[in-house]
């Protein structure tokens, strides 16, 4: 089954990621880590903006929670796929191609487990009775949450996303393939208005 890939801004690639053979695959890995690597900036940038949306105005309003709630909703989406899949098949097939890297790999799932822990967190905070302090603390965990999500993802594009196309096998790369979701099409900071 191939996955179709949806750019954020609607645009659809048709390459396909399963593919057979030598040639094949390694296009299909492309297309894959392409994939991956968009996902990783469609979340920081919706993190940017509601970012720079906090720092623009200390005080907080209706407009900040509702999109804190969709920048929360899409990380929740993108751990249950894309973070689930780099747990699931990415990192143990990089680990049985590439053993020594074994202290690489489980610090970066490692982070997983964190990055889940820190959006349960706010996820929790924004149930409690609106205050000042509750503003504060929703400011700290996510401005922290943003801070783990960027190392991380500087660090796996470096160290993992270079070489797992050359390592992983055709069925690996469609395993992944087939654990992402269908990317959304429309940025929050469109459709929402994250400032
Ligand atoms: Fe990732
Ligand atoms: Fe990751």
């Amino acid at each position: 089954m191939l996955t179709p890939i949806i750019g954020r801004d609607g645009e659809r690639s048709d390459t396909p990621i399963m593919a057979k053979g030598t040639r094949g695959s390694r296009v299909g890995a492309d297309a894959l880590f392409r994939r991956l690597r968009r996902d990783h900036r469609h979340v920081l940038e919706q993190m940017d903006a509601h970012e720079a949306a906090l720092r623009q105005s200390k005080r907080a309003t209706a407009k900040h929670e509702r999109t804190l709630r969709d920048v929360l909703a899409l990380l929740g989406t993108e751990f249950a796929s894309h973070m689930t899949a780099e747990d699931d098949v990415l990192y143990p097939a990089l680990l049985a191609a590439l053993p020594a890297a074994a202290g690489s790999i489980e610090a970066l799932a490692a982070e997983h487990r964190e990055l889940r822990q820190m959006l349960q967190r706010l996820r929790e905070l924004l149930e409690e009775t609106a205050s000042p302090e509750r503003a504060e603390q929703i400011r700290v965990q996510i401005q922290d949450l943003g801070h783990l999500l960027r190392l991380h993802v500087e660090k796996e594009e470096t160290l993992v996303f270079r070489l797992a196309p050359r390592l992983l096998a055709p069925r690996e790369i469609a395993a992944l393939a087939a654990r992402l979701a269908p990317r959304t099409t429309e940025p929050l900071t469109r459709s929402k208005g994250v400032s």
